[in-house]
Parts: C-alpha cells; structure tokens; sequence
C-alpha cells in the first residue's frame, strides 16, 4: 500500500524530501509538510502544507492524523509532541533519538560516553560558573547555545577575559555549554543512513568550507589521504550503531592539524553537505533517507564522479523579490533553485552542483570554474 509522508518543515530539504517522493509513487502517493511560510518551497514542488509554527502541537497532531509516516527536516520539531504521537503514527528518526540531538550537550554527553571522540565540553550553569570553567578551557573557547542554533548563530568565541560577560548575555535566558576551540585543518561530514531494519550506509567523507559560520563548499570526495578518509567513516558508523535512528544523517566533523577526527556536531536530517549526491551518486542523500525510513534496503552510495556544490545566498545588500536565476549553460553543471520569494543577506536561495564528468580529477581546476561561476551570480530586483 502507498503511503502518506508527513514532514515538519518544508524548505529546501523538505522540498528535496518531496521531490525524492515524487519519484518513489509506488510507495509514496502523498507528502504533506508543516511550514509557517505560505508556500514554501516543498509546497512549490508538489506537497500539501498545513500553514503553521514547528512547535505548534495541534498542527503537529492534525499532520500525524493525515501521515502514515512522519519525518522532520529541522530538528526543532517538539519532541515531547512527538513522543506523545509515536505509536500512532511512524516517526523517524525517533522522537528520542531527536531529544538527544536536539540538545547540544546531551548529545555531546551521548557521543563521549560512547566513546565517539569530541572537543572538551561541559555545561554552563551560571555566569560566575564560565568565568570559572573558562580558566581550565583558555582562550579562545566557545560558548554555545545547547538548543535551536543553526550557521554558527548559537556559537560566541570568546578571545578574552573581557568577552566573557558580552558572551554570557547574548545567550540570556537560554541554556548553554562552554566547548574548547578547536584549531581544525578542515572541517568534513560523512553522510550516513540507517533504515529501520538497521542496515547502515555511508557516503564517502566530503571537504565543508565554510565562509561567516555558513557552509559554502563542499567537495566530494574531502582532500584527505584514506587513513583520515577510514577513521572518519569508522566514526560515523560507530555513531550511526549507536544512535538508533533510522534515516539520513549529517554528521560533521573536524580534521585536527595531528590528524585526528572529532565529531562537531550530529544533524538528525539530510544535510546541507550531502547535496552533491543529487548527481555525484546513484543514490542521493533525499532518496537514501526515504529508503530509511520506509524499510526499502539502501541504495549505493558510492561516489560516480568529483563533484562540488556551492550554495548560492542572498548577498549582503539584497533584500525582497528578485528574478530567477539561470546559470550559463556548462558542462557538468546543475543548479538547483528553491523557489524562495524573497531574497535576504545570507539567505539560503539555491545551490549548484559542479561535476567532473571527464573525470579529470583536478580539483583546483574544478573549484576555479566553481568560483567562476558563483561570481557570476547576479541578483536582480524583480
Ligand atoms: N569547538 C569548535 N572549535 C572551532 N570551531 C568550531 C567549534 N565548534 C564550532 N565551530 C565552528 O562553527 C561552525 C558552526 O558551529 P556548529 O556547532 O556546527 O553550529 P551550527 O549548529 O550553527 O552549525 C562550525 O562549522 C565550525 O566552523
Ligand atoms: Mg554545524
């Protein structure tokens, strides 16, 4: 029987999401997102929408009503909502599974005692409580928001002792945790799937360069030798083992300048990192995910050719509707665009895909035309 996907949230990954389903109508004749924004972009591709807040209980409850499988591609969903629902209704990754993830240090507390390397980190119950904990830590270290954080914005680095109370007060109200800076030579993610049987899948270990706490560059496969490439991976299922979820998570992590691998951080969802599987692999990450959580056995996940994606955002003094963008057609290159109206500063408006199709290998070459391109980028008032 073809079943009904409910998603809470539905941008571009929910957009993603639906487009992946769309391909899959022999066991998916329906998606449904809950979004405050009306059509939004998976509204735009074909899914129904319940116009409402993430955190809106009735509005989750009413979609779980008209599901017979519940995702997220935020993981601010209420938890406890979710909780109260499962049994009702197939939820995944689990409701539990997302408390963890959902707090930054109950997460942190989840990987260390699993023995999945991470940076230093400890909870901060009071100002007096960082000024303490940060003598031990040294500068810089990082104060971070435990819940709803996303593109750097729940992190404050703290250089000094006169940040400290700058620090404290961005964060008033809200929980946080103190973690040690790391000094990375790259950061990178690994793409992994786990489907409701527990068969675990990963893709190979990708290269995120980041520009202003906002992923800009992915490169796929990461410019690491295959020593870093197996240690990432065997973190990643070892994380995946024991996590329980199933569906497709993002899973960042960090090269240190003496090579070792540290988890960053886990996203219960398909990840902005893994867009690049939209044509660098047979399987990509949106389908893998689908797979997941229906029980379907994953699909491949190796990597067909190199392949570079670049996120295309609002630029910085750009603000309302602008006219679609079309990229020069290219060889090996793939734009994606996510039907957002409005165009603001750092806003994420689309992403690209630029693929070694020749199998050059030449990733400096690759990049450069990446460049090229995203420079070429114009923004027009529509
Ligand atoms: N402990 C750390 N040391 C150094 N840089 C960090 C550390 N934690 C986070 N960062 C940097 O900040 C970025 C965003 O932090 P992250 O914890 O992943 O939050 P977000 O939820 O905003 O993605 C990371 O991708 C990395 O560049
Ligand atoms: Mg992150």
């Amino acid at each position: 029987m073809t079943k009904t996907l409910g998603i809470i949230g539905g941008g571009q990954l929910g957009m993603m999401l639906t487009e992946a389903a769309k391909k899959m109508p022999e066991y998916i004749s329906d998606v449904i997102v809950l979004d405050p924004t009306p059509k939004c972009p998976a509204a735009r591709v074909g899914a129904k929408q319940i116009i409402a807040d993430f955190k809106d209980k009735n509005a989750i409850v009413e979609l779980s009503l008209q599901s017979d499988l519940i995702t997220y591609e935020i993981e601010s969903g209420d938890s406890k909502v979710l909780e109260s629902l499962h049994g009702e209704v197939s939820i995944n990754p689990s409701p539990s599974t997302l408390k963890i993830i959902q707090d930054k240090f109950l997460q942190k507390q989840f990987l260390r005692q699993n023995n999945i390397p991470v940076a230093e980190f400890d909870a901060i119950e009071s100002l007096e409580d960082l000024e303490r904990k940060i003598i031990q830590y040294q500068y810089p270290a990082l104060l971070k928001a435990r819940r709803d954080a996303y593109d750097g914005r729940g992190n404050f680095k703290i250089e000094d002792h006169s940040q400290i109370h700058a620090a404290y007060q961005q964060f008033s109200g809200r929980d946080t945790m103190i973690e040690k800076f790391v000094d990375f030579k790259m950061e990178v993610s690994v793409i992994a799937a786990r489907n409701i049987h527990g068969e675990i899948a990963t893709y190979p270990l990708v290269e995120n360069i980041h520009k202003n706490n906002i992923l800009e560059i992915t490169i796929a496969p990461a410019r690491v030798d295959s020593k870093i490439s197996a240690e990432a991976d065997r973190i990643a299922k070892k994380t995946m083992d024991v996590l329980h979820g199933a569906g497709v998570f993002g899973i960042e992590m960090f090269v240190t300048k003496d090579d070792k691998v540290l988890v960053n951080e886990i996203a219960p969802r398909v990840h902005n990192s893994g867009h690049h599987t939209l044509q660098s692999s047979k399987t990509s990450q949106f389908e893998q995910h689908l797979r997941a959580i229906l029980g379907l056995p994953l699909g491949s996940t190796n990597l067909k050719h190199t392949t570079i994606m670049c996120n295309i955002l609002g630029p910085s003094d750009f603000f309302g509707k602008y006219k679609p963008i079309s990229l020069e057609q290219k060889d090996g290159v793939y734009l994606k665009m996510y039907h957002k109206d409005e165009a603001k500063p750092q806003r994420k408006l689309g992403h690209f895909n630029v693929v070694d199709e020749h199998d050059t290998k030449d990733v400096e070459k690759l990049l450069e035309k990446t460049r090229q391109i995203k420079n070429s980028i114009r923004f027009i008032q529509n």
